[in-house]
């Protein structure tokens, strides 16, 4: 049976590398961003190298989103839509509309994306749910600066606890974080040294963990690591 899965923004950068491996496995992948057109043309993209795939406009910070995605089955969710949108600036500074910003793409946005989808995957059965998370989240090693990065992906990490403790004993769903390090995409600029592929690939391999593999993990180049490995 066809398995599917929905990546968010992937139309680039390390959401776009998921979709197209995730492709390349045989899922029917549910292309989702906020702009119609390039969600289109990655989709597009993904059948003529003989993929099953499809465009789903989606703007994560919609608070319709969930209605959007009401019965749809979903096999694997990828919560990687991000922004990155503090870098170098104080706590001092910050703008708090910035942190909102932060808050509703990279909190609110998987919240209510896992709202609409995981009650299925645990009706199913099965289900894996990842979220992109960033070793400048972890508490132990956190410095200063990025207050609107660092704070909305920390609480991206509690909501992949919680997820993960209400899902266990449903069924085989498992929720996981992945920290894919440093790289190289429009947010990680080129000087990183991990390329969206290297990236893509650990995603992958949260979105395909066997029965026995881990539930409510940090998890770092396929392993599960502290939740307090920071940067
Ligand atoms: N790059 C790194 O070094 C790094 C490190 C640690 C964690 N991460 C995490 O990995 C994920 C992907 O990062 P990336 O490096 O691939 O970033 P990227 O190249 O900047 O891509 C970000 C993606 O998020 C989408 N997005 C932003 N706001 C959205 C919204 N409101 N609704 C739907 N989609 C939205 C963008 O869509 P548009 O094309 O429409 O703007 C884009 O597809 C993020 O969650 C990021 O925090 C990245």
């Amino acid at each position: 049976m066809t398995r599917t899965a929905l990546v968010t923004g992937a139309n680039r950068g390390i959401g776009h590398e998921t979709a197209r491996r995730l492709a390349d496995l045989g899922f029917r992948v549910l292309v989702a961003g906020r702009d119609a057109d390039a969600c289109r043309d990655t989709a597009a993209a993904l059948r003529e190298a003989g993929g099953d795939a499809e465009a789903l406009t989606l703007d994560v910070t919609d608070p319709a989103a969930g209605e959007t995605l009401a019965g749809l089955a979903v096999d694997v969710l990828v919560n990687n839509a991000g922004i990155f949108p503090d870098y170098g600036v104080s706590v001092f500074d910050v703008a708090e509309t910035t942190v909102r910003d932060a808050f509703e793409i990279n909190f609110h946005g998987p919240l209510r994306i896992a709202r609409a989808l995981v009650p299925g995957m645990i009706e199913r059965g099965h289900g894996r749910v990842v979220n992109l998370t960033s070793g400048y989240a972890t508490l132990d090693g956190m410095g200063g600066t990025l207050t609107a990065y660092r704070t909305s992906k920390a609480a991206l990490n509690a909501l992949t606890c919680i997820l993960a403790a209400e899902c266990e004993s449903r069924g085989d769903v498992k929720v996981n974080a992945v920290d894919p390090g440093w790289v190289r995409t429009n947010m990680g600029g080129p000087q990183a040294p991990r390329s969206p592929a290297e990236a893509a690939a650990d995603v992958v391999h949260a979105a395909t963990l066997p029965a026995d593999g881990p539930t409510g993990r940090l998890l770092k180049r396929g392993e599960p690591v502290s939740w307090n490995q920071g940067n």
